[in-house]
């Protein structure tokens, strides 16, 4: 074999493993995740840009039916609200930085206060918040602070809890949706991108 040969047949093995080392996406359509059956009973988002993106988060969810999920971001509650509602038996637990805290500042009492339902609020920063001591966690949903670091360090914390079901929001954000892809290489979770809306998921 001639050294272009060589080369060649080297180029082609290295691409094999690095692909076999990724986790694999799929670019796919609202309508493969919502049925009529799933999407019954589903509280809508009723704000503009959000519905069709909450009603996949509803039907990932309710079809899942997790034993535990544990949100990232919990903001107002609408997302907690929306899952509490699609899997009534699950027990949510939903992380946001301190009341009061830089960089939102937000007041403790606008923290979770959408979601009626029952779930556990807790504080602190996603990078460091110590989520083993909730293992195995089911399901994840990641609606954090929408960049490459936050998101791929909460991917791979997913990963440790053992997730089988992992929703991400705003992966219209190529440095979310990177770290995405980041945090699942080298495992077998295969990554969908709802490209009709800002939702992606990865379950294995
Ligand atoms: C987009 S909002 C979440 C929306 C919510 N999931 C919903 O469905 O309405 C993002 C939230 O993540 C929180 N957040 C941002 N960075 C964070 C971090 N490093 N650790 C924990 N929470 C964070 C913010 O305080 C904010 O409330």
């Amino acid at each position: 074999m001639n050294t272009t040969a060589k080369m060649s047949l080297s180029f082609l093995v290295l691409g094999w493993c690095a692909t076999s080392w990724a986790a694999s996406l799929e670019y796919i359509t609202s309508d493969q995740v919502i049925t009529p059956a799933l999407a019954q009973g589903a509280i809508i988002r009723n704000e503009r840009g959000f519905e069709q993106d909450f009603l996949v988060l509803h039907c990932l969810v309710k079809q899942a039916q997790p034993r535990n999920l544990f949100e990232v971001g919990t903001c107002e509650g609408y997302g907690t609200l929306i899952m509490a509602n699609a899997c009534p038996s699950c027990s949510i637990i939903s992380l946001d930085l301190p009341a009061n805290s830089a960089p939102f500042f937000m007041d403790r009492w606008r923290i979770g206060f959408k979601c009626k339902a029952p779930f556990k609020q807790v504080f602190g920063n996603s990078t460091s918040y110590n989520y083993a001591q909730h293992f195995p966690i089911d399901a994840w949903f990641i609606d954090g602070a929408h960049d490459y670091e936050h998101v791929k360090h909460e991917t791979l914390e997913a990963v440790r809890g053992g997730a089988k079901l992992i929703v991400y929001h705003d992966t219209d954000i190529d440095e979310v949706l990177q770290g995405v892809i980041d945090g699942l290489e080298g495992t077998n979770y295969k990554i969908y991108r709802v490209t009709d809306t800002r939702v992606s998921y990865a379950v294995k």
